[in-house]
């Protein structure tokens, strides 16, 4: 299959273009799609044939289920038993944006999309260009992040390609996605709502508006043995081609540790990479060494760190070891997908 690729142009947006993309789903085929959080790959939420081609063209299991995207609130009630009024506050919160809902499904979204689950993950992006495309598209797009299974959420529509150029009819460019990280997802059917992938609306940003919410604790911790409540969770995602550790500890003694293992790896000819930051990153003697950004400036890492994933596979970097980025409110997502990339080999010295 030959994948078109079309630049959209988010302040001139063609309409002819757009409106080609949601046929192409209407027909029951797959379209990968900018939003502010990562790429994503589309395809009609209500059609279970297009969600089993999502699965395929990805190479993801079929047990884990896809987020569906809508455009606008009416769109809502009709894939939904009920909307509690937790989603009410929480869409007149952040909606449209980087927060997904699970919701108890109505019989007109298919097991197919929802993993077999009597749930259904509900977002709706911001981006302009997301939006328009699932109003052409029919108003119900279900969307996983557009990459193969494993790698890294695509920031950008080269990555894009790189995975699945060939698997798709379509990719829309709308450039580099804004925030770089997947959405916050809240489970709404229990009580109280429980945070089942942290994002940038933080756990601190949802107790303000709905009171008391939990974290799945099995999310930040280095070895929990517990299985993940969102399926997608327990699987190795976001992985690097190479062997990445994380290294905690005060900064002078994590330099110290990780040149002392770079050395190592170079004698043994293995090609090395570092993800360190602004303030670190030219104390490190790595073939590939790579800056998330300042330190401090948690939206920068998190726009930074799947772009960095990337470059290392692309440059064949066999060793990577990073800093650690521990903090509140977004480093905690950061944190998050650093330690699934890392299949949460965490070192503290
Ligand atoms: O920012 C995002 O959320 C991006 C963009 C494209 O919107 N999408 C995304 O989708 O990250 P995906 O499929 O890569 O991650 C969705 C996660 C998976 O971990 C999945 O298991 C979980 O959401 N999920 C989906 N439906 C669920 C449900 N009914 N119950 C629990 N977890 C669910
Ligand atoms: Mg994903």
């Amino acid at each position: 299959m030959d994948t078109k690729v079309v630049r959209i142009d988010e302040q001139h947006m063609d309409d002819s273009l757009i409106w080609e993309a949601g046929q192409i789903i209407r027909d029951g085929g797959l379209v990968a799609f900018p939003t502010e959080t990562v790429y994503g790959l589309g395809g009609d939420a209500l059609n279970p044939a297009s969600s089993k081609k999502i699965y395929e063209a990805k190479g993801r299991p079929s047990d884990n289920p896809l987020i569906v995207h809508i455009a606008r609130m009416e769109a809502l009630s009709a894939i939904v038993k009920k909307i509690p009024d937790t989603a009410k506050k929480l869409a007149e919160a952040f909606w449209p944006g980087p927060l997904t809902m699970i919701l108890e499904k109505s019989d007109v979204v298919p097991g197919e999309t929802t993993g077999g689950l009597d749930t259904v993950a509900v977002r709706m992006p911001s981006d302009p260009v997301a939006v328009s495309f699932i109003e052409a598209a029919g108003g119900y797009v279900a969307a996983p992040s557009a990459n193969r299974s494993g790698r890294p959420s695509p920031t950008k529509a080269e990555y894009v390609a790189q995975d699945l150029g060939g698997r798709i009819e379509m990719i829309l460019d709308g450039g580099d996605a804004t925030l770089g990280l997947e959405s916050t997802i809240v489970d709404l059917t229990v009580d109280p709502p429980e945070i089942l992938r942290p994002g940038f609306v933080t756990g601190e940003m949802l107790r303000r508006v709905l009171g008391q919410v939990e974290e799945d604790e099995t999310l930040f911790r280095v070895d929990s043995g517990q299985a993940p409540k969102a399926p997608g969770m327990k699987y190795r995602h976001y992985a690097p081609k190479g062997e990445l550790t994380i290294v905690r500890g005060p900064s002078d003694a994590v330099a110290a540790y990780i040149n002392g293992r770079l050395s190592e790896g170079r004698r043994e000819n293995r090609k090395t990479g570092v993800i360190a930051s602004d303030e670190t990153v030219e104390g490190y003697r790595a073939d590939v060494p790579r800056s998330v950004g300042k330190r401090n400036d948690a939206a920068a890492v998190a726009k930074g760190l799947y772009r960095i994933l990337r470059e290392f596979d692309d440059e064949d970097v066999e060793l990577i070891y990073s800093e650690s980025f521990d903090g509140a409110g977004v480093s905690q997502a950061v944190m998050n997908r650093l330690l699934k990339a890392a299949g949460h080999k965490v070192i503290d010295v």
